[in-house]
């Protein structure tokens, strides 16, 4: 029998074109303007992190986004109480809790949903009497789902990043300053296995957050290469994208960079 096909929400995530804009500290790319083009070219959603540092979108730009979208909007946010009652102000459509620490580059790992069980609780129980879902990004683990469910949580992003790191390594030459095996001089075999192993943990965590009630999304790293082994795991519903689409688009215009990721996009 063939396979049955499952639908996948593309998230777009946006902030990259925030970041281009505050490198000049101006008005210009306006995150704004990218909604229609996003909606108009298969993204099922907009993604956007609003970070403590305000590094690239402002509360203005979340104000106006979450106003504005045709599509639901996805606010990535940590748990500080700062950022939860904007969030809860903001009503969008769920918020992503994420781990955030000012000296990343990027969010770098899961959410600590053990040693930080009570803030993160806290934080749903507040989303919750706003009547907004929330999803957790947590490491590809069987604890930190099970942990996740515990919370009430109604969704995980698992993150994707360890994958996505020992993918580039093993096919391209760009150093991975930024994951904790970078300066290791591995083989290309022992890489190989690294990487069934990294697929095998999202596989296993997707089957058991769904089959425990829990909705999976999955990003972090992902690109235009890297996704098939991803849209293998038939439990992971959503994928939010960011870095890779709008580095895209720079050389092909926004519309084509979401149109060819939506096209990846399939099973
Ligand atoms: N999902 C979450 C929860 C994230 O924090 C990020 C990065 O901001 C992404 C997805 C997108 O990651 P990337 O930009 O590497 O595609």
């Amino acid at each position: 029998m063939p396979k049955e096909k499952n639908k996948m929400t593309l998230g777009v995530n946006i902030d990259h074109i925030a970041v281009l804009r505050e490198a000049r500290k101006i008005n210009d790319p306006d995150p704004l303007m990218a909604l229609a083009i996003c909606a108009q070219n298969g993204a099922d959603q907009i993604t956007i992190h609003l970070r403590e540092d305000r590094r690239h979108i402002h509360d203005e730009d979340a104000r106006k986004i979450i106003q504005n979208s045709p599509l639901p909007v996805n606010l990535e946010c940590s748990i500080n109480q700062e950022m939860i009652d904007i969030a809860c102000k903001l009503q969008p459509h769920r918020v992503t809790l994420v781990p955030e620490k000012r000296e990343e580059v990027t969010t770098e790992g899961g959410l600590d949903v053990i040693g930080q069980a009570a803030a993160i609780s806290d934080a749903i129980e507040q989303l919750h009497d706003s009547m907004i879902p929330v999803s957790l990004f947590i490491d590809p683990t069987i604890e930190s789902v099970t942990m996740s469910k515990e919370m009430n949580a109604e969704m995980v992003e698992l993150h994707t990043g360890s994958y996505a790191n020992l993918y580039a390594m093993l096919n391209s030459s760009l150093p991975y300053t930024h994951h904790s095996i970078f300066g290791l001089d591995l083989p290309r075999h022992e890489l190989q296995v690294r990487i069934e192993n990294a697929v095998e943990m999202l596989d296993s965590s997707a089957k058991k957050a769904k089959d425990i009630g829990l909705e999976v999304a999955a990003g972090h790293g992902l690109n235009y290469l890297n996704l098939s082994p991803i849209l293998e795991i038939d439990e992971i519903i959503e994928l939010n994208i960011g870095q890779s689409i709008i580095a895209r688009s720079v050389f092909t215009g926004l519309a084509e960079a979401v149109s060819d990721m939506k096209r990846l996009c399939v099973r």
